[in-house]
């Protein structure tokens, strides 16, 4: 276990940094209503137990501790304190979470009926949804009510990402999630009024399919020419943006017509178009759960002790995805290096890739810095691969296959899979990073960089205002870091 560096503590509680167990839980006691004798006894009672306690409130703090003070009073007197809105960022509660924590000797994990209630900012409209405008902040199951919605909107950010819109594209994206977020299918435009991140082209295309059912521009860019090809070559594994429109202004629309026109491709293009009718069939949870196995034999064979993690979507809860996402580590730093080499092998000994490119790992932190922009490539050892998953065909066989072949023949399918190690340092920013969603993690880092001056990556976190990395070893301790709830990853499908 590699001790968590500690917070930088100020002068007036340098005196428990010894002792200090909680470091990135900071915790704020209101004197309201309490008094200064008993704020002091619960404060000497918390350090002697391991607790952060601050003095003064400031930005650091994650927990507010109350008694006999309403949400909004807390919430008045907090926004009287530092000017600004702090409903976003720290968990105002009751008094019953400390005196649970102080029994437990840790902080137990936030529920409601610690909470304190603060009712929405009174403007005149009893049915407003407060809803948080960064979708790190906000809480998007699978499972939503707006799919009717979103499905529109997401093909509009897809066609702005094939003319490299990014912009636009994004936009379209996080009106997507805020939908995706609400507890109830939307019925009409008057229900929208309070929420975040709708703007005006998103605004009208809701409007169109609330009234007739379905967008005219959604369906013409669904039926275009262009948006098929584009959506058709990109599919292609090791094809972009880029290469795909280079093809389309070719005249080149399918992978069939790459063939046909000997389109010259480079091994990953190869690869891509030979298989291109398994890769487009989405990933079980059932087979991600076959590779796994599979793979954990491998990484246990090759490096016993190092772990083995299934990241994306599927870490998310999802019952299809397009590939499987693996992350790989050990416990002892240092004992990671070689080790995706070794996978390799061992997997390819047993035929069972049927591709596979290995990218170094480039990361240097006292070269790259925190000054490079947040930027979404990481830059891991990282293998991009295509694996050959044996199935019997009963499983998967038509009826009339499934009766011809009555011996249990062995096929088998192509699924890409995507291997990532990382140093056990930087494990909890990896698990973080290649969780997703997509928008998730470019809101976390948005997040990081606008309201607290971070830069977060998927290898480490850096404060930029005190100058220094702020380590940690699980997700739990840099969503507090960053000020925010926790999400579980079965929240996060932003
Ligand atoms: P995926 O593209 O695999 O998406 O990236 P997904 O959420 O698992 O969904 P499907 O089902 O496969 O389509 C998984 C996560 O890994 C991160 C992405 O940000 C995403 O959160 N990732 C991916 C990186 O950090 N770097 C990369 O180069 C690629
Ligand atoms: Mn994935």
């Amino acid at each position: 276990m590699i001790p968590l560096k500690r917070r930088k503590i100020s002068h007036t509680e340098s005196h428990q940094n010894e002792s200090c167990k909680f470091p990135h839980v900071p915790i704020f006691i209101l004197e309201r209503k309490m008094g200064a004798s008993r704020r002091s006894f619960l404060t000497r009672l918390a350090r002697s137990k391991g607790f952060l306690i601050k003095e003064a409130y400031s930005s650091a703090v994650t927990h507010v501790v109350s008694e006999n003070n309403s949400g909004d009073e807390v919430q008045s007197w907090l926004e009287n304190q530092t000017g600004v809105d702090t409903s976003t960022s720290v968990h105002l509660l009751d008094v019953s979470w400390f005196t649970e924590s102080m029994a437990a000797g840790r902080p137990v994990t936030v529920q409601d009926k610690h909470r304190l209630k603060v009712n929405p900012k009174c403007n005149g409209d009893d049915n407003v949804i407060l809803m948080k405008s960064y979708a790190c902040q906000r809480r998007t199951p699978l499972k939503h009510h707006n799919l009717f919605l979103t499905e529109a909107l997401e093909l509009l950010a897809e066609n702005a990402e094939f003319s490299e819109n990014e912009g636009r594209s994004v936009a379209f994206r996080r009106a997507a999630s805020v939908l995706k977020a609400l507890p109830h299918r939307v019925h009409s435009m008057d229900e929208l009024k309070s929420l975040p991140c709708l703007g005006e082209h998103s605004q009208r295309v809701i409007k169109e399919i609330l009234e007739d059912g379905t967008s005219r521009e959604v369906e013409s860019t669904r039926q275009s020419e262009q948006f098929q090809a584009m959506k058709a070559l990109t599919g292609i594994f090791g094809v972009g943006v880029r290469t795909a429109d280079r093809w389309f202004r070719k005249g080149l629309r399918s992978p069939t017509d790459l063939i046909r026109m000997g389109q010259p491709l480079n091994r990953a293009q190869q690869a891509g178009v030979q298989y291109y009718d398994d890769l487009q069939k989405p990933v079980t949870k059932a087979e991600a759960d076959v590779i796994s196995d599979i793979v954990q034999q491998a990484v246990c064979a090759v490096l016993p002790g190092a772990e083995i993690q299934l990241m994306g979507g599927f870490r998310r809860g999802k019952e299809f995805g397009h590939d499987v996402d693996f992350l790989i580590t050990h416990p002892e730093e240092g004992k990671e290096e070689g080790l995706m080499a070794k996978i390799i092998k061992w997997l390819e000994e047993r035929g069972l890739l049927l591709y596979q490119k290995t990218t170094r790992n480039s990361y240097l932190e006292k070269m790259d810095g925190p000054a490079r922009p947040p930027n979404n490539m990481d830059r891991f050892e990282r293998c991009f691969s295509i694996f050959k998953l044996q199935i019997s065909d009963r499983s998967t066989g038509s009826h009339a296959e499934r009766s011809v072949s009555q011996s249990e023949t062995l096929s088998w399918r192509a699924v890409r899979i995507d291997l990532v190690v990382s140093p056990y340092c930087q494990f909890a920013f990896a698990t973080l990073g290649w969780t997703g969603s997509k928008l998730f993690e470019r809101e976390l880092r948005r997040w990081a960089g606008q309201e607290k001056h971070m830069s977060l990556s998927s290898h480490a976190l850096y404060d930029n205002n005190q100058k220094h990395y702020l380590r940690a070893q699980t997700e739990e301790e840099i969503f507090a870091y960053l000020g925010l709830e926790f999400i579980p990853p079965s929240e996060r499908n932003a």
